[in-house]
């Protein structure tokens, strides 16, 4: 039997991809977020969904482990890896990854220390409109860096901004409009075709 696997980001992708599963027909066997599993079968057959970190669902999708995937934009653009294709724009969990500071700061002279977990988007960004920075890897909080002297800067996203303002920064920069992308692995695309087709248009359905 053929199944098909597909990786779930947890957390606000996960908040607004539910309700656009169930509208297209797919039901975990039980409540996801009520439970502490991390795979759950479907009723439908041969699918099942995995619940794993934004981060993980391109590793899982890239190696095979899972045939799909939905993850954000902004960690597709920060991946490195490849192996899948992007197959739909799920238009869901809506942000911008943009760049920030303290609300009352001068242009930094020189280098600009970036704190940020999208290391490679914005070594790539800085590069392109020609500003010299240094990139400090954090993984949450990054709201805090500037406050404390660890950074000039952040990139990370922002949604209602209400975090950036509760810690007295403002964004500045837009580098890339986020929503939630369905990732399908190249090989899988191949000879489970059939199967993760009428996945696709179950979710094109609905969109
Ligand atoms: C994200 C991001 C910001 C916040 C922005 O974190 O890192 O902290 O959301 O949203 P806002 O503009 O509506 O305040 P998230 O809560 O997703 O947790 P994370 O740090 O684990 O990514």
């Amino acid at each position: 039997m053929t199944q098909i696997t597909l990786a779930l980001t947890k957390g606000r992708v996960l908040n607004e991809v539910l309700p656009l599963l169930q509208t297209s027909g797919i039901r975990p066997e039980q409540e996801i977020k009520e439970s502490r599993k991390l795979i759950f079968n479907t009723n439908v057959k041969n699918l099942r969904l995995l619940i794993l970190r934004g981060v993980d669902v391109p590793t899982y999708v890239q190696f095979g482990a899972a045939d799909m995937g939905i993850a954000g934009k902004d960690i597709l653009l920060e991946d490195s890896g490849g192996g899948y294709y992007e197959s739909l724009d799920l238009a869901l969990a809506r942000c911008r990854l943009m760049t920030a500071s303290l609300k009352d700061t001068n242009n930094v002279e020189g280098r600009t220390i970036v704190a940020t977990k999208y290391i490679n988007v914005a070594r790539k960004y800085y590069a392109q409109i020609g500003r010299q920075a240094e990139f400090v890897k954090l993984f949450g909080a990054m709201e805090l860096a500037p406050a404390l002297g660890l950074a000039d800067e952040i990139v990370d996203i922002v949604d209602t901004g209400n975090t950036l303002r509760a810690n007295g920064l403002v964004s500045k920069e837009l580098i890339a409009n986020v929503s939630a992308r369905l990732i399908v692995n190249k090989i899988a695309m191949k000879t489970k075709f059939e199967l993760i087709q009428a996945i696709i248009d179950r979710l094109k359905m609905v969109l």
